[in-house]
C-alpha cells in the first residue's frame, strides 16, 4: 500500500479548506473534490469545526485523503487524529509538534522557508515540507536555491498558488504537490458552487499532468 506522502505527490494539488458550516458543506465538498480528480484536502483549524469537517469528509469519501491544517497545538493534533485526519500541516516548524505527530505515526508537513528551518527538519527525518507562505517568501526562485544545499527534501508550496502559476511550480522536480485555496474559496463554498469547484479541480489535474509530462521530457 502506498503511503500518504506518495499519494499526495501523485495527485499534485492539495486544496486548503476553511469550512464555516461543516454539517452543511463538508460531504458535498468532499464529493466535489473527488469528482474533479482531487481526492485530498487540508482542512484548517482556522475554523472552529475543523475536526467535524474532517470526520464528515472521510465518511462521505472514504478513499479520500483528509488532513488537518493550521495545526498549532497538541490539542489540535489530538482532535484531528480522533476525527480521522491522515496527515498534519503546521504553518511553521514546531519541533515539539513534529515529535508528537511522529510518536503517533501521523505524517506531518511543517511550514519551512529558511535554511535554519531546513536544518531542523533534517534532524527529524522529514521528507516533505510545506513551503509557506510560498509566494511571499520568495516563491520558486527561493525553493530552487534552498534545494541546492538540501536536495533531500521535496516541498509543498502553499500561499499565492493559483491556476496561473501552478504549472510553473509543478514543473520543478523539487515540488511534491502545491497547496492552495483557489479551488475552494470562501465564495465558492459559502455559495455551494460544487460544480465550479469540480471544474477547477479538473483544470488543476490537467495542469499537473502537463507539468509532469514536461518534467519527464526534460530528464
Ligand atoms: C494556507 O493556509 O496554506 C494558505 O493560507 C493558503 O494560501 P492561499 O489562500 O494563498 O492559497
Amino acid at each position: 500500500m502506498e503511503n500518504i506522502q506518495s499519494r499526495i505527490s501523485q495527485i499534485g494539488v492539495v486544496p486548503v479548506i476553511k469550512l464555516n458550516h461543516p454539517e452543511r458543506d463538508a460531504a458535498n465538498l468532499a464529493r466535489a473534490l473527488c469528482a474533479g480528480g482531487v481526492p485530498v484536502a487540508e482542512v484548517t483549524f482556522r475554523a472552529a469545526g475543523a475536526d467535524i469537517a474532517i470526520r464528515l469528509m472521510r465518511e462521505a469519501c472514504p478513499d479520500m485523503i483528509v488532513g488537518a491544517g493550521t495545526v498549532l497545538t497538541k490539542e489540535h493534533v489530538d482532535r484531528a487524529q480522533a476525527a480521522g485526519a491522515q496527515f498534519i500541516v503546521t504553518p511553521g516548524l514546531d519541533t515539539e509538534l513534529v515529535a508528537y505527530c511522529q510518536e503517533k505515526g501521523l505524517p506531518i508537513f511543517p511550514g519551512c522557508t529558511t535554511p535554519t528551518d531546513y536544518h531542523a527538519a533534517l534532524k527529524y527525518g522529514l521528507e516533505i515540507l510545506k513551503f509557506f507562505p510560498a509566494e511571499q517568501s520568495g516563491g520558486l526562485a527561493k525553493i530552487k536555491s534552498m534545494a541546492a544545499p538540501f536536495p533531500m527534501f521535496k516541498v509543498m508550496p502553499t500561499g499565492g498558488i493559483s491556476l496561473k502559476n501552478l504549472k510553473e511550480y509543478l514543473s520543478c522536480p523539487v515540488i511534491a504537490a502545491c497547496g492552495g485555496s483557489y479551488m475552494v474559496t470562501a465564495d465558492l463554498i459559502d455559495n455551494q458552487k460544487w460544480e465550479e469547484i469540480t471544474d477547477l479541480c479538473k483544470k488543476s489535474v490537467e495542469i499537473v499532468r502537463e507539468a509532469r509530462s514536461g518534467r519527464e521530457k526534460k530528464l
